[in-house]
């Protein structure tokens, strides 16, 4: 939390436009790649909402980046139950040797960022990892391995 705020002054209280500065930040992430403060403050004279709130809400929700990221952006879930399944860390490890690069860091060829994150809302199929858009669950490491290879076969 940025200092000298309360925590009330992050809520989009009106849920009309809560859900409209959702989808509106999706499509410039969609647009961009990632949302940059550009980007943010274009959504924000949209929505006639302040730079702060479409900040706050871009920087809450794992599903928005607001840095430049590689093509295929990997989410690894480290939530209590994913933790508790005994995947989390096992994953996270495979993934930073199987890559090369570390949490938050972007392969030397831009095709893979690895990331940690809370939660992907599958707990009751732990452990779990996001790829950009699509959600993977109940992983081993074979299979993980496997989906990294289709990945790195494609043009
Ligand atoms: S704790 Fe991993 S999906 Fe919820």
């Amino acid at each position: 939390m940025e200092p000298g705020l309360e925590p009330g002054h992050y809520a989009v209280t009106d849920p009309a436009k809560r859900s409209m500065l959702l989808t509106a930040l999706y499509m410039a992430q969609e647009q961009y790649g990632y949302l940059s403060p550009e980007a943010m403050e274009r959504v924000a004279r949209r929505l006639s909402m302040s730079p702060r709130e479409v900040y706050n809400t871009a920087t809450f929700y794992s599903m928005f980046r607001t840095e430049p990221v590689g093509r295929h952006v990997i989410q690894v879930c480290e939530g209590l139950s994913c933790h508790l399944a005994g995947g989390a860390e096992d994953l996270f490890d495979f993934l930073m040797e199987r890559l090369g690069i570390g949490a938050g860091q972007t392969t030397g060829d831009g095709r893979f960022t690895l990331q940690m994150v809370q939660c992907l809302a599958a707990c009751g199929s732990s452990p779990a990892m996001r790829i950009n858009d699509t959600l993977y669950t109940n992983l081993t490491l074979g299979q993980v391995d496997t989906i990294l290879q289709e990945l790195e076969e494609r043009p």
